[in-house]
């Protein structure tokens, strides 16, 4: 669980850049997948040479797991309340910042952390900057009751926002269900684009079935984009300014 991840130049260049965020005393998000496993141990890495007594919440099971074996203190977010910072990777970045999320189907949790932090800031590799975002699936989490009929009715939602494509169960390799940490199911729209993502935002957010999908509209601040050179450019969100 501890082993470094594979090295990979632009993952590190934005995991070293956000680690510099980072003050004495402060209460973080830790994100969930690749990249932000990456920050998790460059974080491990200064807070084992300078202390800086950090409380840190986790958007996973994974994540929890990989930072306490790291030596950082991990607490439920509920004890720490509100936190300063969250760090997270993301599936894409559009020039407004807003994301898609949940490749590793950790957005619930993810959500619910970058939404309780002062600030909310995205590490990622530049294959994630899109101009406009859908070219991923986007994940949505669905409680396991009725999951069928969620289905249809986001289906049904898509014909209205002309985007009709199908919503596919997340399976694992064995083929039964991808279970999130809550014990809900995913269900993945390959929409290709997403020309108004509020209105679909809006659409899957009315649906019972639906806890919650992918899109992360207006809550990143900013993003760090590493490049394979080893270098790293922050993005900030263009209507925020
Ligand atoms: C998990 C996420 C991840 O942040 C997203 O999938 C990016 O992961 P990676 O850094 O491995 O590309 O949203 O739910």
């Amino acid at each position: 669980m501890t082993d470094q991840p594979v090295f990979d130049p632009a993952k590190d260049a934005a995991a070293l850049a956000a680690v510099k965020l980072v003050q004495p005393g402060m209460k973080l998000g830790l994100g969930t997948g690749s990249t932000a496993n990456v920050f998790v141990h460059r974080l491990a890495e200064r807070a084992a040479v300078e202390g800086l007594a950090l409380r840190c919440a986790a958007t996973s099971k994974a994540t929890a797991e990989l930072a306490a074996s790291l030596g950082l203190r991990v607490e439920p977010l509920d004890e720490l309340g509100w936190l300063d910072l969250t760090i997270d990777g993301a599936d894409e970045v559009d020039p407004d910042l807003n994301l898609i999320k949940g490749g590793g189907g950790a957005h619930l949790r993810e959500k619910i952390v970058a939404c309780a932090s002062d600030r909310m800031v995205v590490i990622a590799d530049q294959s994630k900057v899109v101009e406009q975002l859908g070219a991923f699936h986007l994940p949505v989490e669905v409680v396991p009751f009725g999951w069928q009929v969620t289905q249809a009715l986001i289906r049904k939602g898509l014909d209205g926002l002309e985007l009709s494509q199908r919503p596919i169960l997340r399976r694992l390799r064995d083929d039964a269900p991808f279970l999130t940490d809550e014990g809900n199911l995913i269900l993945d729209l390959s929409l290709e684009a997403i020309p108004d993502p509020q209105a679909l935002a809006l659409m899957l957010s009315r649906i019972p079935g639906v806890v919650e999908h992918g899109l992360f509209l207006g809550i990143c601040e900013m993003a760090i984009i590493g490049r394979d050179d080893g270098s790293s450019v922050e993005l900030v969100a263009e209507v925020t300014q």
